[in-house]
């Protein structure tokens, strides 16, 4: 038996998962614990042959997915994408994508089960997709806003390995920030989750008590972000310029100070500083924003994006 495991070690993951299926339970049992930590470390490799399933293509899943293609580490074959109505992933479905509207089916076919449904729908989809999960093959990264990693567990058991992630749409253009958060995960689970988010930009694996806050700042920050931005654009356009050089001059202006700070890794006031000359210009217009409460209903508006975040997922929604 060890041979022959040691020997699926050599396997396409999928094959050895197919494998595994045709092992009796009683004989499974048999093979030492070191033998199925091999065999998980093989199904967490990611490459070409990962098999990749989105259940719940909406917003954030499909921009997971493009994010997973433009990647080009990934095999679209190997991605299923699911939603209720998956008449509306026609677009997608010509990158080579398997679309449909079966969780379960998509759940079989993959090894990584990433859910991105709606908190009032995780309850009805886990329960659907809990007697085709399996420990020694599936890992679930639920992206699923507010749902606790135990709640999760009430209905699918403890042995299935489930991460919680929050990345954000910029996802589908390799710029996420993405944050994890697992308990009593091995080290190759959450590093295998780690390298797939860090492939659409930056990953950090946070203390699951962290996760409301990273929600409101990483996740919804993105929409608190282009507003600024419109609004600076909207300023310009006041002040004379036309709209479409109004934004173009705004979003590099964005995009310079977040590169300025992942640059240097520089505190935000350091480069204000640099930016505001006595008596200058600058200072006068930052000055202005402050008196006018920019930075304290920015604080308030993400307050309020937390709070709501943790109320979400009522334990007992289908
Ligand atoms: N949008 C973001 O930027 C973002 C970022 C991070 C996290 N999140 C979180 O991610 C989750 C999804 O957000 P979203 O904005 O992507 O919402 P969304 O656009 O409404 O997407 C949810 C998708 O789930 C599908 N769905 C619902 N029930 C299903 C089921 N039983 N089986 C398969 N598919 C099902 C829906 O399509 P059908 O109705 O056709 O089934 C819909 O397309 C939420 O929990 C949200 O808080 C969102």
């Amino acid at each position: 038996m060890k041979k022959i495991v040691l020997f699926a070690g050599y396997m396409h993951v999928g094959y050895l998962s197919a494998g595994l299926l045709l092992f009796p339970a009683g004989r499974m049992q048999a093979i030492d614990i070191e033998y199925l930590i091999l065999i998980r470390k093989i199904m967490m490799k990611l490459d070409k042959n990962s098999r990749i399933a989105i259940l719940g293509a909406g917003n954030i899943g499909l921009s997971i997915a493009r994010g997973i293609l433009r990647s080009g580490k990934f095999s679209s074959g190997n991605i299923t994408l699911t939603r209720r109505r998956s008449h509306l992933l026609s677009e997608i479905k010509e990158s080579g994508v398997m679309i449909h509207s079966d969780n379960k089916k998509a759940v079989e076919a993959s090894e990584l089960v990433i859910i991105s449904v709606e908190p009032q729908q995780m309850n009805g989809l886990l329960r659907e997709i809990q007697p085709v999960l399996d420990a020694g093959r599936h890992t679930v990264i639920s992206i699923v806003t507010g749902v606790r990693l135990s709640q999760i567990a009430q209905i699918i058991g403890d042995k299935i390995p489930v991460i919680r992630a929050m990345p954000n749409i910029a996802i589908s253009v390799g710029e996420s920030m993405t944050c994890l958060a697992g308990k009593g995960l091995s080290d190759e689970t959450m590093d295998m989750a780690t390298r797939l988010f860090d492939m659409s930009g930056s990953t950090l694996v946070i203390n699951e008590e962290e996760m409301i806050a990273a929600t409101a700042i990483g996740a919804c920050g993105v929409a608190f972000f282009l507003r600024a931005i419109r609004a600076a654009s909207q300023g310009g356009i006041e002040i004379g310029l036309q709209s479409s050089h109004a934004l173009r001059i705004a979003t590099q202006a964005a995009r310079g100070a977040a590169s300025l700070l992942l640059a240097a890794g520089s505190h935000p006031e350091q480069e204000i500083d640099r930016v505001t000359t006595p008596k200058g210009c600058t200072i006068a217009g930052l000055n202005l924003m402050e008196y006018e409460g920019f930075s304290s209903a920015m604080i308030k508006g993400i307050a309020l994006s937390a709070e709501k975040a943790a109320s979400l997922y009522k334990t007992g929604n289908d």
